[in-house]
């Protein structure tokens, strides 16, 4: 059963069905951005798990991600770190290719974002397949960090992103699934 919680966030997310591709049920969190309440509960507890933690830094994905994790590092009085689509950042990067529920990218980081054991936290809205997190992943242990958890306004179970990450080793804490 779902908590109060999980069910008032919930409520504040819409549901766009065949978008960006037939067949796909998206999962729109820019209403959950617009409700002062939600977004600030939303934080609240996505930073929960990690109150009294040194966190050096927050690791954001494009783009919904960005959101999350400067409002996060701000809480947490940690760094923010840009994980960006191929082409976005100035300075020299590394790079990944990904696959997502809905298609194939590649993503990039500075490689001067993180030192080797910094201790980071992933943050993204949505965990489907779990490729595009997986990819962020990559990109951090590439660099040496230390990746405390990756964290997720949504879940999509069946998708199976989450037991991707564990098999990881990575611990993933998520709001709603
Ligand atoms: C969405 C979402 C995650 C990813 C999850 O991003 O924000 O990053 O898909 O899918 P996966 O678990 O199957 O990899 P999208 O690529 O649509 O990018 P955007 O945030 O720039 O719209
Ligand atoms: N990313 C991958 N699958 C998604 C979905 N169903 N809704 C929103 N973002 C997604």
């Amino acid at each position: 059963m779902k908590s109060s919680l999980e069910d008032f966030l919930d409520q504040s997310i819409r549901t766009i069905p065949d978008y960006p591709k037939p067949g796909v049920q998206f999962r729109d969190i820019t209403t959950l951005l617009g409700n002062a309440r939600a977004f600030r509960r939303a934080i609240d507890e996505l930073v929960h798990p990690y109150a009294g933690l040194k966190v050096d830094k927050v690791a954001g994905i494009e783009a919904r991600g960005f959101i999350l994790g400067g409002a996060m590092a701000h809480q947490l009085s940690s760094g923010f770190v840009p994980i960006r689509k191929k082409g976005k950042l100035p300075h020299e990067t590394v790079r990944v290719a990904y696959s997502l529920e809905y298609g194939v990218d590649e993503m990039e980081m500075h490689r001067d974002a993180v030192k080797p054991g910094e201790r980071v936290i992933l943050v993204d809205d949505l965990i489907a397949t779990g490729g595009t997190a997986e990819g962020a992943v990559k990109l951090l242990t590439q660099m040496g960090a230390d990746i405390v958890a990756a964290c997720f306004v949504i879940d999509l179970p069946e998708l199976g992103g989450r037991k991707k990450l564990e098999a990881l080793g990575v611990q993933v804490n998520t709001l709603i699934a």
